[in-house]
C-alpha cells in the first residue's frame, strides 16, 4: 500500500510540475530533505518513508490555485496571499478524500495542512504553537523553508548556505522548531541535505531523471530581484512571515 501511495504521490507531483515546474520540483527536494531529517531524528524506515510522501504531497492544494498567482514575480496583495494561504486547506482536503486514515494518512494530512503553521503561533491555518503543532508538519516546514531559500524562486535570487544556516538559526524557536532547525543545519554542514552553491548539486534535469521523466521540458524560472527578506509579501504581511517563509 505504502508503495503504491508513494508512486501515486510521485504521478500528482509530476502533475504538479506541468502546472507550474518551480512548485514540483521544489516538492521533490523538500521530500528528499524530510525524509532525511526523519531518519537523521531516529524515525524507522516506515515513518520517514510516510514524511517523505507527506513533503512531496505537501503543496499539493497549489493544483488549486491559480498560475497567475503561483507565477507572479512582483509583490502579492493581501487578497492574493489570503488565496495564496488556501492552498493547505485545499490540499488537505484532497488527501482526506484519497488516503485511509492511517498512519500514513494522518502524517500526509498533518504534513499538508500545518506545513505553514509557525513555532511562535503566528502561521497558518489555525496558528497553532510549539508542540500543538505535529511533528511531521515542523519536519516539513524546515524542509520546505531551506529549499524555498536556497533555490531561485520566481521572487528572490538564489542565496548561499550560509545564509540559509544563519536564517535557520535566527528563526529558531519563532519560524521552526529550534531542535529540528538546528538539526538540518547540522545536516546542511555535512552535506546529508541539500542547498548547493552555484552550478552544484541537483538542477530540474536531474530530479526529473531520478523518476523517469527526462522528457519533460525543463523551465528556466524567473527572478524578479526582490530584495533579501521581502520574499515577495504584501506589506502588512511582512512584519510577520520572514525570509524563510516558503510560499512568501
Ligand atoms: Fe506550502
Amino acid at each position: 500500500m505504502e508503495q503504491i501511495v508513494l508512486r501515486i504521490a510521485r504521478y500528482v507531483c509530476t502533475a504538479l510540475s506541468a502546472k507550474d515546474l518551480d512548485t514540483g520540483l521544489h516538492s521533490w527536494r523538500v521530500a528528499e530533505s524530510a525524509a532525511m531529517l526523519a531518519r537523521a531524528m531516529g524515525m524507522s524506515h516506515t515513518e520517514a518513508r510516510h514524511l517523505e510522501i507527506a513533503a512531496l504531497l505537501h503543496d499539493v492544494g497549489k493544483l488549486g490555485i491559480s498560475n497567475a498567482l503561483l507565477k507572479k514575480s512582483g509583490a502579492l496583495t493581501e487578497a492574493e496571499y489570503g488565496i495564496m494561504k488556501k492552498h493547505t486547506s485545499i490540499g488537505a482536503e484532497l488527501v482526506t478524500n484519497v488516503l485511509r486514515d492511517d498512519g500514513l494518512g494522518r502524517t500526509v494530512f498533518r504534513g499538508v495542512l500545518y506545513h505553514h503553521e509557525r513555532y511562535d503561533g503566528m502561521g497558518y491555518p489555525h496558528g497553532l504553537k510549539g508542540s500543538e503543532i505535529p511533528l511531521e508538519a515542523r519536519i516539513v516546514a524546515v524542509a520546505d523553508a531551506v529549499d524555498a531559500m536556497g533555490w531561485e524562486r520566481v521572487y528572490h535570487g538564489k542565496r548561499t548556505v550560509d545564509f540559509v544556516k544563519a536564517e535557520l538559526r535566527r528563526c529558531g524557536g519563532m519560524h521552526f522548531d529550534p531542535d529540528i532547525a538546528a538539526l538540518a543545519i547540522r545536516l546542511l554542514d555535512n552535506g546529508r541535505i541539500d542547498c548547493p552553491k552555484e552550478g552544484e548539486g541537483k538542477n530540474a534535469a536531474e530530479i526529473l531523471s531520478v523518476h523517469g521523466l527526462t522528457n519533460r521540458p525543463i523551465h528556466t524560472p524567473v527572478t524578479a530581484g526582490h530584495a533579501v527578506g521581502d520574499g515577495g509579501l504584501p506589506s502588512a504581511a511582512r512584519s510577520q512571515q520572514r525570509t524563510a517563509d516558503p510560499d512568501r
